[in-house]
């Protein structure tokens, strides 16, 4: 499902390899799952994020949400695409608080899933999300 034109080849690239390389930075002493994200906004910047995991085990953030996070408090507000890059030869999926965070900031964006090998599986929020809520349904007229 290639309908993201507006996301260049080069940019992929970049976004996979960001995510790549964060996973390496993933505090993960109790899973031992480390997960890197990458969100590209409509600045053209990207921000990457690890999951940092919590003794507390609830406190845990996700790798995605954490790269979102870092945007926002950069004055980011529109998601163009986001990596997520797993260890694994299993591929990432996002949970479905992410999921929802995402929808936050965009209505549909290009999710691409990178496992170990380094290989991608290419789908969209709507796909991963259908029927969503969203911040356009409180300032309904
Ligand atoms: N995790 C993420 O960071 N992103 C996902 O997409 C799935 C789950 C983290 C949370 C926790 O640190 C570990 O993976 C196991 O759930």
């Amino acid at each position: 499902m290639e309908h993201f034109s507006d996301i260049t080849p080069e940019e992929q690239e970049k976004l996979i390899r960001i995510a790549r390389d964060a996973y390496t930075k993933a505090y993960v002493p109790y899973s031992h799952y480390p997960v890197g994200a990458a969100t590209l906004w409509t600045s053209g910047r990207i921000f990457p994020g690890c999951n940092v995991e919590n003794a507390s085990y609830g406190l845990t953030m996700c790798a995605e949400r954490n790269s979102i996070f870092q945007a926002i408090a950069h004055g980011e507000r529109t998601l163009k695409a986001i990596a997520i890059a797993v260890p694994t030869e299993t591929f990432p999926s996002p949970c479905g608080a992410c999921r929802q965070v995402l929808r936050e900031f965009v209505a549909d964006c290009q999710v691409i899933l990178v496992n170990g090998q380094g290989h991608t599986q290419i789908t969209d929020l709507k796909t991963l999300l259908p029927d969503s809520f969203g911040p356009e349904y409180l300032t309904e007229e």
